[in-house]
């Protein structure tokens, strides 16, 4: 029997703080199927980054469970990768040494990480730029750089953090369409949080919405424009019916 990749059930989460504690979130129940992408949508201090933390096994549950493929999750996994807003990458490596950076960390064969990091470096339009340093490459080029080091232990579960909050609006719309292309070219699970409602619909399966703080499942709206996406499913009135729809239920129902 195939488990679904992400499952939270009953999932809550309070952060002690120096004068109490900070409810984040509150029976979050999700599933991300095999192969599937989902949006995580939600406004600013909802819980989204808490929820993606809890789903790396960075951060346990205070109640309720978390499981991958199955699994409940103790600490960071190999079958998982992670995104942030920032790829952090290390400024004195190459940026086929920051690409291969997990090789090292999780004692992978020399060879064959080498031979993936040249696939990954291709697949993300980097090769021209292997052997240069991240200082060396635009704020775009740094996060794809960070998506390839994220896929070369193979990851089966993609989390990504807002990955493109960091850059300007037109990187941004290249890279969104860069990443369905790569996600189609290896059919990975993903849990992508974003507050951008285009980036949402266009990206995913199906898009889940979180009420502010503490966050919570609200609404969930299923995908169905054809793939692969263009620019020109933005024009698509189906597109364009969902992105209102969201829209439309913030302003009604989500904000403070
Ligand atoms: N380590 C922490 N300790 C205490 N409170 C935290 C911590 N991390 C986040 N929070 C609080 O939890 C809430 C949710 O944060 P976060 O998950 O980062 O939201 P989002 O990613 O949706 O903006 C916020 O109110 C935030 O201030
Ligand atoms: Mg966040």
């Amino acid at each position: 029997m195939s488990h679904p990749a992400l499952e939270a059930a009953g999932v809550g989460l309070t952060y002690p703080t120096r004068r109490g504690s900070t409810e984040a979130l509150t029976g979050i129940d999700l599933r991300v199927e095999q192969g599937e992408f989902v949006a995580l949508l939600g406004p600013s201090g909802c819980g989204k980054s808490t929820l993606l933390r809890l789903a790396a096994g960075l951060l346990a549950p205070t109640s309720g469970k978390v499981r991958v493929a199955g699994q409940p999750i103790a600490r960071p996994d190999r079958r998982t990768g992670v995104v942030f807003q920032k790829p952090n990458l290390l400024p004195w490596k190459t940026v086929r040494g920051n690409v291969l950076m997990p090789a090292r960390t999780l004692g992978l064969d020399p060879a064959e990480s080498g031979r993936r990091a040249d696939m990954l470096l291709e697949l993300v339009g980097l090769s021209a730029f292997a052997n240069g340093y991240p200082q060396e490459l635009s704020g775009g080029m740094q996060q794809r750089a960070g998506i390839a080091r994220m896929l070369l232990p193979d990851p089966e579960l993609l989390l990504m953090d807002e990955p493109f909050a960091a850059l300007d609006a037109l990187s941004r719309e290249h890279l969104t369409l860069e990443l369905q292309r790569i996600w189609g070219s290896q059919r990975k699970s993903v849990l992508f949080v974003t507050h951008s409602i285009p980036e949402a619909v266009f990206l995913a399966d199906r898009v889940l919405v979180m009420s502010p703080r503490p966050g919570s499942i609200v609404q969930e709206l299923r995908i169905d424009l054809p793939r692969p996406r263009s620019l020109d499913t933005f024009d698509n009135p189906a597109f364009v019916a969902a992105a209102r729809q969201l829209r439309e239920y913030f302003n009604e129902n989500l904000t403070q």
